[in-house]
């Protein structure tokens, strides 16, 4: 994920929101925003078969739908079992209203 790819509009997630994006070529990404931050990692749990997308988030941590499994949505890292593995942190940036990865 070396380019950068428009995700979408910045206005269109709101503090609290998380969206799921499949960007072409790479795996299903997980934008969040934390109150007025993008933040964007894996959408994929590290544990098995589920997307956070469908999860819940509660401050900088987000819980699997599946397990209940837990990361830190700054790092990536697992917090809590039966996660172990982080999971990936991408850079994101805002230009002129445009959300992007990279
Ligand atoms: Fe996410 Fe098991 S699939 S905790």
């Amino acid at each position: 994920m070396a380019e950068k790819i428009a995700l979408c509009e910045a206005g269109a997630v709101a503090p609290g929101q998380m969206v799921r994006f499949e960007p072409a070529g790479a795996d299903p990404v997980l934008l969040i925003n934390d109150a007025g931050s993008f933040r964007l990692i894996d959408d994929d749990c590290t544990h098995a078969i589920a997307s956070l997308a469908e999860g819940r988030l509660e401050g900088h941590i987000i819980f699997c739908p599946l397990h209940g499994g837990s990361f830190d949505i700054r790092t990536g890292k697992a917090k809590s079992l039966p996660c172990k593995q982080a999971l990936g942190t991408y850079p994101v940036s805002v230009e002129n209203g445009i959300v992007y990865l990279g």
